[in-house]
């Protein structure tokens, strides 16, 4: 959560640093700002209240010739969103981007203030300027000073300086946060995430816990809290400046659902040999001592643990493995049963979810073995893990996930079928029935794709909904919690998803005409069950839009609206489907509703508090 970016070089700074944040603000969107350098080594600063829109009004008033500067986008932990809670936080001698929280800042505050310190914002950054301001006062060296002051915070503290004394240089510390410092000509950057510097650069340097960077525009160097020189090589960034553009979409949402055909594909061309083989060495799992396993643990938040709630469909039925999918924010905090004989594999697609990460740890700690499923490279639940494969799915940027959803149920699904095959050499879905499955299912997900317009009218008819329940069976379960979970957090609207066979346990008494429910019903082996639950739906007055299989007549006579899409041949692997239209569905039920697709709001993409 919040954006840092950074830029020293002999280009004007401010429209870069701009660009760059708007790259970061999925990050976080409360409030932003930006700090450079003026020809009198003078800091100047720009900030405001809410989405980067409103700061784009004020950046005239920075310097236009700076070549040296900081930017931030926020999301709010410590004080309100507000412009004087809004980062860079300065002094006449430093300013400060922070992407963390501090989580000694009260004592540390309280210290400052003893001191005679005034405070002028609510945030815990602001106690990090003021420390660092009393270490430089104190030891005179740039380099020791910011040890010391590492040595005094707890948490997680990214951080970003300038540091008008030292004209030529911006400074990066990382510990928690995730910090890239990206190589240019004459010029080099940091920020939060790679997005931000793909426009300028392909060549990247991942700081890690415990390090910090002195950046001037033709050198970087790293050394640890403890001054040890680190050297670390450079490596190409594998995104494209144009996989971080909308390319004519009107949302990055809609650009991402579109584009998981080509995810899916891409995937299966990693997961299937030219001989039809499923490619078991593509999963990652050589740092695993698969004898060890006994026990599975899914440990993931939000949509990316719902993708897991699906994979144990798999890892139960294919490897036989006893599988707890849990929410990473519960798991550390009970006592878990988890030891040497687990397997816990993280499931995420930014990597850095704190819930994600600290979780694993603890389980680690207790002796499991952990595998890591994400889609960013270099990210610090992946530096945890004995096993990774990373999706290469692309940047996802809508806050809503999708495409990084169905690449992680395809990804797991495939994980639990090698892990059979090597565990007990057997498995009950042969081979050449996953490869064929596998290979139809990109051009599926395009015929779903092609019912866009038919949901958009659906949505019109629903669009002014207060509420809705998703329900379905087996995996469908599951996926009708993403359903709702997606519709509620673009929309606005309240929705819930349910077990259909759970309905008339409760939520039944929920049903009349204004109550809609999306029924999941694909024609699996819970076929017949589903459609009595949506006659006893129907019976109660409640509106039926039928998710089903092509061709499903008798769906379509029972419900109010339906969509088909095609089935298939795997039951589990059926979500990657039919979770298409329940993402467009949601994307112009929002639409409608005119609220921010992108940005939902009090949202973040990557989660990094808990
Ligand atoms: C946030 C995002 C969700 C995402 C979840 C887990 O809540 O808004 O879209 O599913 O974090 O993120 P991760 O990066 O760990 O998959």
């Amino acid at each position: 959560m919040c954006g840092v970016m950074g830029y020293v070089g002999d280009r004007a700074c401010r429209d870069i640093l701009f660009n760059g944040l708007k790259r970061l603000e999925y990050r976080g969107y409360d409030s932003a700002g930006i700090a450079v350098l003026d020809r009198d080594n003078v800091i100047s600063l720009v900030k405001a209240k809410g989405k980067l829109d409103a700061l784009q009004g004020k950046l005239e008033q920075l310097p236009s010739e700076a070549t040296i500067g900081i930017g931030h986008t926020r999301w709010a932990t410590h004080g309100k969103p507000a412009t004087k809670n809004a980062h860079p936080h300065a002094i006449e001698s430093i300013a400060i981007v922070h992407n963390g929280i501090i989580e000694n800042y009260t004592d540390l505050k309280t210290g400052l203030e003893a001191g005679g310190v005034a405070f002028k914002s609510d945030t815990d950054t602001e106690v990090v300027l003021h420390l660092l301001s009393r270490e430089l006062e104190e030891i005179k060296d740039t380099k020791k000073a910011i040890i010391s002051l590492a040595k005094k915070l707890k948490g997680a503290f990214s951080l970003g300086l300038i540091l008008p004394f030292e004209p030529e240089a911006v400074y990066v510390v990382k510990q928690g946060s995730p910090m890239a410092i990206g190589k240019g000509n004459g010029e080099n950057l940091f920020a939060s995430d790679v997005a931000a510097l793909v426009d300028h650069t392909k060549k990247a340097l991942f700081l890690e816990d415990g390090e910090f960077a002195r950046i001037t525009s033709d050198d970087v160097r790293v050394w640890d809290f403890n001054g040890k020189v680190i050297d670390r090589d450079f490596t190409e960034i594998e995104w494209s400046a144009e996989s971080v553009e909308k390319r004519g979409y009107a949302h990055y949402m809609l650009k991402e659902i579109h584009e998981q055909s080509s995810v899916i594909s891409k995937a299966v061309s990693k997961l299937v040999d030219e001989s039809g083989k499923i490619n078991t060495d593509a999963l990652g799992l050589e740092g695993i001592e698969l004898s060890r396993v006994k026990n599975i643990h899914i440990l993931a938040c939000g949509t990316a643990f719902i993708s897991g709630m699906i994979a144990r469909y798999a890892f139960e039925s294919l490897a036989g493995m006893p599988t707890n999918v849990e929410l990473a924010s519960e798991f550390r905090y009970r006592k878990p049963v988890v030891d040497d004989t687990s397997l816990v594999i993280a499931v995420t697609q930014s990597g850095e979810t704190m819930d994600t990460l600290e979780s694993t740890k603890y389980a680690k700690s207790c002796g499991a073995q952990v595998y890591c499923l994400s889609n960013v490279p270099y990210s610090s639940i992946s530096r945890e893990a004995d096993g990774l494969l990373l999706m290469d799915c692309g940047p996802e940027i809508g806050v809503a996930s999708t495409k990084a959803f169905t690449a992680m149920v395809l990804y797991q699904y495939a994980l639990a079928w090698g892990i059979a095959t090597r565990v007990s050499g057997k498995v009950s879905v042969a081979e050449s029935d996953l490869v064929s499955c596998l290979r139809t299912l990109p051009t599926k997900i395009d015929i779903a794709l092609g019912q866009e317009s038919k949901i958009r009218a659906i949505a019109e008819k629903y669009f002014e909904s207060h509420n809705f329940l998703y329900v379905g069976r087996g995996a469908h379960f599951p996926l009708a919690l993403e359903g709702a979970l997606k519709l509620k957090e673009i929309s606005y609207i309240h929705a819930e998803g349910y077990a259909s066979g759970e309905l008339k346990h409760g939520p039944i008494a929920l049903i009349d005409k204004d109550m809609p429910i999306m029924a999941l019903a694909p024609k699996d082996s819970y076929y017949e069950k589903t459609l009595s639950n949506i006659e006893q739906i129907t019976a109660r007055n409640g509106r039926v839009i039928g998710v089903g299989t092509e061709g499903d007549n008798k769906l379509a006579d029972i419900c109010d609206d339906v969509i088909l899409v095609p089935a298939a041949t795997i039951e589990v692997l059926q979500s990657i489907i039919t979770v298409v239209p329940l993402q467009i569905f949601s994307y112009y039920m929002a639409l409608l509703r005119g609220t921010d697709v992108d940005q939902p709001r009090n949202l973040a993409k990557s989660v990094t508090v808990e």
